[in-house]
């Protein structure tokens, strides 16, 4: 089977930023341990890795992030208790966070030098095979399988590197990968090129790159020539760039709807949102709003 034959069994989760966004409630904890009512961002981005057929999971983590292989190891205190009290259910939610057939590889970052060093560190793991790269703080609301799954699904048909993509508005456009390129059927773009986090007036669209990748292995010789890019760091758009040069990328815009949680407004957002679909919390959260409207609090 060649390399790009291969399924992708393999989501690499990069997650050693600082999360200075969130400070001070990211000061000792991860910022992917914030929770969307009652999960933590990191547990939302694995399921959707595992729903689109990933088996291994790779969390790239740094300085203060022990609770991301806390949350997704067995709590033998939590569980003997939750035994003891009869809590059958709650017992099975912390039992069942992941399947038993997914695996947990940890790599640690030393130094924070950008998305394309901390995907090149999880190289070990991942070998020769095409991967995912998830960013847990992009949110992605995509009923019934998830946005990785869609990606997949492209990915099988057509065999290369795909990005998730999504339109943004214009002004919001410096805080993103951004992609040049073509529409070449629904949702699908054939991507010519990508800019790191370019001024409004040098942006070469509106179509941004949104937390989502599948890439072909040879991603990791790109990084390997990839010099500080903007802001000084070693950014995975540039190496994706040069890939472009060797390989085809396309690009897919994601069915659903993104929450950009490494925004307070947008977790903010998220949080009324999953509420909103939370089974128990639906009525009752709606009601209050309400409450909050006729008092014309909002
Ligand atoms: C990273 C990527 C950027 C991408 C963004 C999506 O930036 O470098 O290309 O558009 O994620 O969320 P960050 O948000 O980490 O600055």
């Amino acid at each position: 089977m060649t390399d790009h034959a291969r399924p992708i069994r393999k989501a690499v989760f990069p997650v050693a930023g600082m999360g200075t966004r969130f400070l001070p409630a990211t000061k000792a904890n991860p910022k992917e341990m914030l929770p969307i009512v009652d999960k933590p961002l990191v547990q939302y981005a694995a399921e959707e890795a595992v729903k689109a057929g990933v088996e291994v999971l790779v969390f790239v983590t740094g300085r203060n992030k022990r609770a991301i292989p806390d949350h997704f190891d067995k709590a033998y205190e939590l569980e003997t208790e939750l035994e003891a009290r009869g809590k059958a259910e709650l017992l099975n939610t912390v039992r069942g966070i992941l399947p038993s057939h997914v695996s947990v590889v940890y790599i640690r970052q030393s130094e924070a030098l950008g998305l394309g060093h901390a995907v090149a560190c999880a190289r070990p793991v991942v070998g020769d095979e095409p991967f995912a790269v998830i960013l847990a703080d992009d949110l992605i609301d995509a009923d019934p399988d998830g946005g990785l799954k869609q990606m997949v699904d492209l990915y099988e048909r057509q065999r290369c590197s795909v990005l998730g993509l999504e339109k943004v508005p214009i002004e919001e456009i410096h805080r993103y990968g951004v992609v040049a390129g073509e529409q070449i059927a629904e949702a699908t773009w054939d991507v010519a090129g990508l800019v790191e986090k370019p001024p409004r007036e040098k942006a070469p669209s509106n179509v941004a790159v949104v937390g989502r990748y599948i890439l072909t292995p040879a991603i990791f010789d790109m990084i390997g020539r990839t010099g500080q890019g903007a802001g000084g760091e070693i950014q995975l758009t540039d190496a994706i760039a040069a890939l472009l040069e060797h390989e085809r990328v396309l690009g897919w815009e994601l069915q659903g709807k993104r929450h950009d949680c490494g925004d307070k407004l947008g977790y903010l957002k998220a949080t009324v949102e999953y509420a909103f679909k939370h089974e128990e919390l639906s009525e009752p959260f709606r009601e209050y709003l309400r409450g909050l409207n006729d008092a014309g609090l909002i």
